[in-house]
């Protein structure tokens, strides 16, 4: 009699694990009346001209990040399109990014006419790979977005020694990474800029939002600029210096987001505590594996949590096979490292030109990221660590089924 759940057997799983999203209380209610009564609903055209929210909330999670500025903006999208313009980046210049990430990576690069160059993956950390970024290093190179995947921090003690030696600027696409620590260090403005997502589903939310951190002055003030028209702090309200969107914040957004930050420590205590058990428990699984935590990752805070799946380890059963069991069992494990690698999107294999500059990522190949979107790459959403061990044990428990049942998939 088929036991696996895909083929008619009992379920193993039959709840839903950790918390519902998003997690609320009166902290937020509060925030939002107070907002409500004061009649500021946005933050006025400079810092500090009246009560704000967003300036609270810039000054906490800047601080938060170990960073001296934050800049809140309306999405994740546009916090890489602000910190790409404060770099400088414009028509021509080449700008690396990783290939697995979500697509928003590389076009916020394609939107502010700089040329993506996509770099492939280490296999170990699904981050972007120092060595293959360094021989994709031209005269032409100005930048390189790098993302924390899965909020598991780059390596950047080598990206910031390719960055000193090449003249890059480092962005840090941080939009999965809120609270990650790099060597004792909060990511995000380890190097350069920093951006983050405040969108629905991550870690720290107001439904939408972003914000862009730095410790470098100018570089704060242009992002400044570029979130605001194009204003200058100090020049009068209907003077405009660079071509630019209105990307602000409004203050319904800091509110809520002030309320999630007072919550994120605890979320983040939680999740490293389930975590580790996960992964011990995964090691004990023949084809399953966590990613081995490197030293110098002191905080792991994540949007979702990368895991590896071994095809020969599950006796020959393909990646997609497994999943659709596993699922079936209840587990809401899901493909990882966000997808396909983004250069296989319609975007960019129609993409002929970039402000005039010609371009074809037809033949670009990032065999890495190739195989791990197909085949390796599993994960699960911070919600689901956000529960009890017991959520962790069900997991295991599922995977472990398929394991013993694997001939039933063949
Ligand atoms: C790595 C990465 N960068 C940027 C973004 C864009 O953020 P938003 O959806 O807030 O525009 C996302 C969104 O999921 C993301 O995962």
């Amino acid at each position: 009699m088929a036991q696996l759940a895909i083929n008619g057997g009992a379920k193993t799983i039959d709840r839903p694990l950790g918390k519902k999203w998003p997690i609320f209380d009166e902290r937020e209610e509060q925030a939002l009346i107070e907002v409500l009564h004061s009649g500021l609903w946005w933050r006025g055209g400079a810092r500090g001209e009246q009560p704000s929210k967003v300036t609270q909330f810039e000054d906490a999670f800047a601080a938060y990040q170990d960073a001296q500025f934050g800049v809140a903006v309306t999405n994740g999208t546009t916090a890489l399109e602000c910190a790409l313009k404060a770099a400088g980046v414009g028509v021509g210049d080449e700008v690396l990014a990783p290939a697995l990430t979500f697509v928003a990576s590389a076009t916020a690069i394609a939107l502010v006419n700089g040329i993506p160059v996509f770099v492939d993956v280490d296999p170990k950390t699904f981050n972007i790979d120092p060595d293959a970024m360094e021989a994709a290093i031209t005269p032409r190179t100005k930048a390189a977005v790098v993302v924390h995947n899965g909020g598991y921090p780059a390596d950047m003690d080598r990206i910031h020694a390719l960055a000193q030696a090449h003249g890059i600027t480092v962005i840090e696409d941080a939009a999965h990474a809120h609270g990650s620590e790099w060597r004792g260090k909060r990511v995000g403005a380890l190097s350069g800029l920093g951006s983050f997502s405040f969108q629905a589903f991550k870690q720290l939310t107001a439904g939408e939002g972003g914000i862009v951190i730095t410790n470098d002055q100018d570089l704060a003030e242009k992002a400044f600029s570029y979130h605001n028209i194009g204003r200058i702090p100090g020049r009068p309200f209907y003077e405009f210096h660079r071509l630019a969107s209105n990307l602000r914040m409004t203050e319904w957004q800091g509110a809520i987001l002030l309320a999630q930050l007072s919550r994120l420590d605890e979320q983040v205590a939680t999740r490293e505590r389930n975590t580790a058990y996960l992964a011990q428990g995964l090691r004990e699984i023949e084809g399953v594996a966590p990613i081995e935590r490197d030293d110098r990752v002191t905080r792991w805070s994540f949007y979702y949590w990368n895991f590896f799946y071994d095809q020969a380890g599950f006796d020959g059963v393909p990646r997609d096979r497994f999943l659709e069991a596993v699922r079936a069992e209840g587990a809401p494990i899901n493909v990882g490292a966000h997808g396909r690698p983004i250069y296989r999107n319609p975007i960019f294999e129609t993409m002929d030109n970039i402000a005039g500059v010609p371009v074809d990522f037809r033949e670009v190949e990032c065999p890495t990221a190739e195989h791990l979107f197909a085949n390796v790459a599993l994960s699960l959403s911070h919600t689901v660590f956000l529960g009890e061990q017991e959520d962790m044990d069900l997991i295991l428990e599922a995977i472990r089924k398929v394991r013993a049942h694997v001939s039933e998939l063949t």
